[in-house]
Parts: C-alpha cells; sequence; structure tokens
C-alpha cells in the first residue's frame, strides 16, 4: 500500500524538468519561500552525515548581473558548438536543450533569485580518488533536487546548472566565498509560466539496467 498519494508524487518527480524559457522574470520570489524549500532540502542525505552544504542565495540585481556574465564567460561557445553539432546530427532532443540553453545563459541574470549551492571541503586532500567525489557531490546533489522538487511543488522552476563553474573563482570573488567552500552549480529561480509540464523521453530502462550483473 503507498504511504503517499502515488499521483501527486510520481508527477511531482516525472515533471520537474529544467525550466528555462518558461521562467517568469517578471513575477517577484519571496525570501521565505526560498527558505521553505531549502529547509526541506536540506532533509537530503550526506556522507557520515557530515550536513556540509552551504546556501548562497543571490538577489541583488547587481550581482546577478555579475552573475550573468560569469556564466556566459564560463559557457563560451560549448552552447553554440553544442547546438551547432546537435542540429547537423538531426538529434532533435539535444538541438531543443541547447537552444533552452542558450536562451537561459544570455537571461540568466533576469531569474529574480541565484541559489549558488556549495559544499564544505575541509577536509579535502589535493588529489581525491574518485570515491571521495562520489561523498562529495553525493552529500550536496541530493539536497539540490530536493530543493527543486520543492520549488516545483510551489509552482518555481530552476535549472541545476554548472557552467558558470569554469569561471567559479571570479564568483568566489564576487560573492565572498571561502576557501575551504567548494561551490557545485548556480540554480536559478524563478515562479514558471503555467505549470504543466510532461515527463522527458528517456532510454528504455532495459537498456540501462543490469540485474544481478553487467
Ligand atoms: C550535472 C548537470 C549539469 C548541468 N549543467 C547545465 C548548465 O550548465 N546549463 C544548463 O542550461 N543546463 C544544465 N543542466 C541541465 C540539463 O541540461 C538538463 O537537466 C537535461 O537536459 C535534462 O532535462 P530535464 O532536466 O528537463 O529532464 C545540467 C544538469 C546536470 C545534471
Amino acid at each position: 500500500m503507498a504511504v503517499y498519494d502515488l499521483s501527486i508524487t510520481d508527477a511531482l518527480l516525472s515533471t520537474t524538468r529544467a525550466v528555462r524559457k518558461r521562467l517568469d522574470f517578471e513575477r517577484p520570489v519571496s525570501n521565505a519561500i526560498i527558505r521553505e524549500c531549502l529547509q526541506l532540502a536540506v532533509q537530503a542525505p550526506t556522507g557520515a552525515n557530515r550536513q556540509g552544504w552551504r546556501w548562497i542565495v543571490v538577489t541583488d540585481r547587481d550581482k546577478r548581473n555579475a552573475m550573468g556574465e560569469i556564466y556566459r564567460s564560463g559557457a563560451g561557445t560549448y552552447l553554440e558548438d553544442g547546438q551547432r553539432n546537435a542540429d547537423a546530427a538531426g538529434a532533435t532532443q539535444d538541438s531543443r536543450v541547447f537552444s533552452s540553453a542558450r536562451y537561459l545563459a544570455a537571461n540568466i541574470q533576469k531569474a529574480p533569485v541565484h541559489v549558488i549551492p556549495c559544499i564544505a571541503i575541509d577536509q579535502l586532500s589535493v588529489d581525491p580518488p574518485r570515491h571521495v567525489w562520489a561523498g562529495l557531490m553525493g552529500s550536496i546533489l541530493p539536497a539540490v533536487w530536493s530543493f527543486q522538487l520543492a520549488l516545483r511543488a510551489r509552482g518555481l522552476g530552476s535549472t541545476f546548472t554548472t557552467l558558470h563553474l569554469r569561471r567559479g573563482d571570479e564568483a568566489a570573488e564576487l560573492l565572498g566565498i571561502p576557501a575551504n567552500i567548494m561551490q557545485v552549480g548556480l540554480v536559478p529561480v524563478a515562479f514558471t509560466i503555467g505549470t504543466d509540464f510532461k515527463p522527458a523521453q528517456r532510454p528504455p530502462l532495459e537498456d540501462i539496467t543490469h540485474w544481478e550483473q553487467w
């Protein structure tokens, strides 16, 4: 027997998309709603229960403009190149993603809230082995996804992005982020234009799932 209403739970899990072109840049977002969603996000698991999540919430227009510049500088020609390649290959879904990502890159500063999820890296060695990265990312990205789900449930949309990280030092300087705090992304947040989103096309589970052994 289901513990929660599956029609609601499954709809939330299957329709929380990367929202870019349908972000409502005009509608203000209160700090209270961001706090509410972050409060839910930190219920997510962390390795060794270390709870190293840190969040920088940016609403200041000048800082968002500066983050927009950093984001575009980090992106370089990646999105244009990706779009060209996807178009040439006739990869429709990829073409749509790149078109949408280019729109976001041009307009990210207009999103009323930028959230920069970070993780404390006090105990990180210089060249950490793979399992350390898994532990580190695994201790922040589940919380980020919970944050995005909580937003979606409240009529807001977001996209997890990483392109600004190529210029992460500039963002760290702009926002005064200390050296032991690692940024993992930039999540623009806004109310969505309309609330109907669909499940995305994904490969058949049989192609990506191995039972008992590879
Ligand atoms: C690790 C990671 C990095 C991403 N970086 C970016 C990014 O820099 N810019 C962007 O517009 N979208 C970014 N995305 C969003 C993906 O493009 C998006 O999740 C994917 O196309 C699937 O779309 P959907 O989330 O709507 O199903 C990123 C997603 C992940 C998981």
